[in-house]
């Protein structure tokens, strides 16, 4: 496995393997595609949806950042020669990355909850092993912003849920959220048998693959939805409190 920044500078790119070259581009690619329409969905689908005018300001705020994280992405890929104006002329809909329910479907404010508590942690997993990753300046956009900001962004989703489960009925409304959106929040992880996060381990640009990260997510989040009166199916393969 390729070492943690070994590769410093886009030159030291240019002198990998083309393999190399292509998964590292392909992989910045899909992050700075996610970071945009995570604005898109703060701006066009959670903005609309809020209940109060404090949460809309925290969906701009949120929508502020997620540009912000889209512009710094952006500029790595630009250190390479590839320009992603091209996506901010696209909707979220129509871009070939995140195709996923969580990303562009949410219909409801637990939903947007869910949204955040689950799948922008999903996307942190991911982020937590960009941040030792082969590619230097790629790593360290995430050091120095984007994993800061997303440990907020999970923290408010969480809340968000936590406060539906303290009365019954919206703890009911908190479970069907759940239950629709539970399997797109595995999904996002991509396939088990996934020959691309091989290669992603291999070079040293994630630790673990698709199948390794999903499982560990699962493991850490079955307790926080237990502690929640939460349930998913398969939760009773591992109760509340085992680590
Ligand atoms: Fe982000
Ligand atoms: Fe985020």
């Amino acid at each position: 496995m390729l070492g943690e920044h070994a590769v410093k500078t886009p030159e030291d790119l240019r002198n990998m393997p083309k393999e190399y070259q292509e998964l590292v581009t392909h992989l910045m690619l899909v992050h700075t595609e996610g970071e945009l329409t995570g604005a898109d969905d703060y701006t066009q689908v959670f903005y609309n949806l809020a209940p109060n005018s404090y949460e809309k300001v925290v969906c701009c705020e949120r929508a502020i950042e997620e540009l912000q994280h889209y512009q710094l992405s952006s500029e790595v890929l630009a250190g390479i020669g590839v320009d992603t104006d091209y996506m901010l002329a696209q909707h979220f809909k129509e871009r070939p990355y995140y195709a996923n329910e969580l990303v562009r479907g949410v219909r409801t404010w637990m939903e947007r909850g869910f949204f955040s508590f689950l799948g922008e942690a999903v996307v942190l997993e991911h982020l937590l092993e960009f941040e030792t990753c082969s590619y230097e300046p790629f790593s360290e956009i995430f050091v120095r912003q984007i994993i800061k900001d997303e440990h907020v962004h999970v923290a408010h989703g969480f809340r968000i849920v936590r406060d539906a489960c303290r009365s019954p009925e919206t703890r009911t409304e908190a479970q069907v959220a759940l239950d629709r959106l539970w399997p797109h929040v595995l999904a996002l992880f991509g396939r088990d048998d996934s020959h691309r996060s091989q290669q992603y381990v291999k070079w040293g640009l994630r630790k673990t693959t698709n199948g390794e990260l999903r499982k560990e997510f699962v493991r850490k989040t079955l307790p926080k939805l237990s502690e929640l009166g939460l349930s998913v199916p398969g939760m009773a393969l591992a109760p509340a409190g085992v680590n």
